[in-house]
């Protein structure tokens, strides 16, 4: 077991569906065995004030189809700081902790690095609705937020058609295009814009102009939250054209965060816990698990931050394909 007795867990950044699953599988793996599992309460802040408390198997009982983290998560930018990161491994030393899980995005990840490069034993699993972590296929939460997603697209879409307009929808995903590029292509929308590839608007107006002259009832409009045109000024410059469809703007926001997680974001959940355990039991620490094909990989966390997660180039030719 590598001298390690007691683990503590802890989730940071943005909640996502999953991260009370993969809590709860590092809990029951540690149990199994037979280390002492620790939760740590409202990420970095509450490993810097000590909120640290004992898990057994029975505390994360009824949470797996739970949305969010019963931890609860918190943003802390001072830990990048060296003298919060002393704070938190002093922490760790008077619970007699040896070992960390984080589960949360590629800011948490990167704090997980700044630990392991201090010598805590870290290990990393990407929690995030973004997928815009760097070496695995899916990030817990991405699968939930596009099924939201999906269905609120629908949705807006049988009342775009009943009243022949065009609507765009603003959707999450920070810097990273992934959420609004797989959800359009599978609600049939007319164009996704990512912050990956600028666009102009003479080029959506053209875009909803085609959708309008081709006889088309409605037209959807999926645009990233970090793209580089905003919902507004799109509607504004649509309305301008004045090109036949109304326009109208819905923006998801943390809806789509919220909610139980899928089958897939379960058993990903599950997965990547009791791998992240085994990591530990084998000695491992600067890793993150990480999806490959079906399989459950580990990455070197120097090699996963830093790096862009790039949106399959084939998606963009799908489109051409499927709108034409
Ligand atoms: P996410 O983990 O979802 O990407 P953030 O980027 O907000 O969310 O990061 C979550 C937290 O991780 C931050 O509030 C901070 O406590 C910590 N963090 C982020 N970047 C770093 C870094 N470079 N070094 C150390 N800690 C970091
Ligand atoms: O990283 C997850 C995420 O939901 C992003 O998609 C979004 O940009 C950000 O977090 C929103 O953060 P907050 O909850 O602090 O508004």
């Amino acid at each position: 077991m590598s001298e390690i007795r007691r683990v503590a867990v802890m989730t940071s950044g943005g909640d996502s569906p999953g991260m009370n699953g993969a809590i709860r599988a590092v809990v029951r793996a540690g149990t199994y065995y037979d280390l002492e599992v620790y939760g740590i309460r409202q990420a970095y802040r509450g490993l810097v004030n000590g909120d640290i408390e004992r898990l057994d198997t029975r505390d994360v009982a009824g949470i797996i189809q739970a949305g969010g983290t019963f931890l609860q998560t918190a943003r802390l930018p001072e830990f990048k700081e060296e003298a919060y990161q002393r704070k938190a491994i002093r922490r760790l030393n008077e619970h007699g902790i040896d070992a960390l899980v984080v589960i949360g995005g590629d800011g948490s990840l990167s704090g997980a690095l700044a630990l392991h490069q201090r010598g805590v034993k870290v290990i990393g699993i990407p929690g995030s609705i973004d997928n815009d972590i760097w070496g695995t296929a899916s990030s817990l939460g991405v699968d939930t937020a596009l099924d939201t997603i999906i269905e609120a697209i629908d949705r807006l879409r049988d009342t775009a058609s009943s009243h022949e307009r065009v609507f765009l929808v603003e959707v999450m995903g920070n810097k990273c295009g992934y959420l609004a590029m797989v959800s359009g292509l599978v609600t049939g929308a007319e164009f996704m814009i990512i912050p990956e590839e600028e666009v102009t608007l003479e080029h959506v107006n053209a875009v909803v102009e085609d959708a309008y002259m081709k006889g088309k009832s409605h037209a959807m409009i999926v645009v990233a939250e970090g793209a580089n045109l905003k919902c507004q000024q799109i509607a504004e410059s649509l309305s301008a054209h004045d090109i036949g469809f109304e326009v109208r703007t819905t923006i998801l926001g943390h809806v789509v965060r919220g909610g139980r997680p899928t089958t897939f974001d379960r058993l990903l959940a599950t997965r990547f816990g009791v791998a992240a355990v085994n990591a530990l039991k084998e000695g491992k620490s600067g890793v993150m698990t990480a999806l490959e094909g079906t399989d459950i990989v580990l990455r070197n966390l120097e090699e996963v931050i830093g790096k862009q997660r790039p949106i399959n180039p084939g998606y963009s030719e799908l489109l051409k394909i499927l709108t034409r």
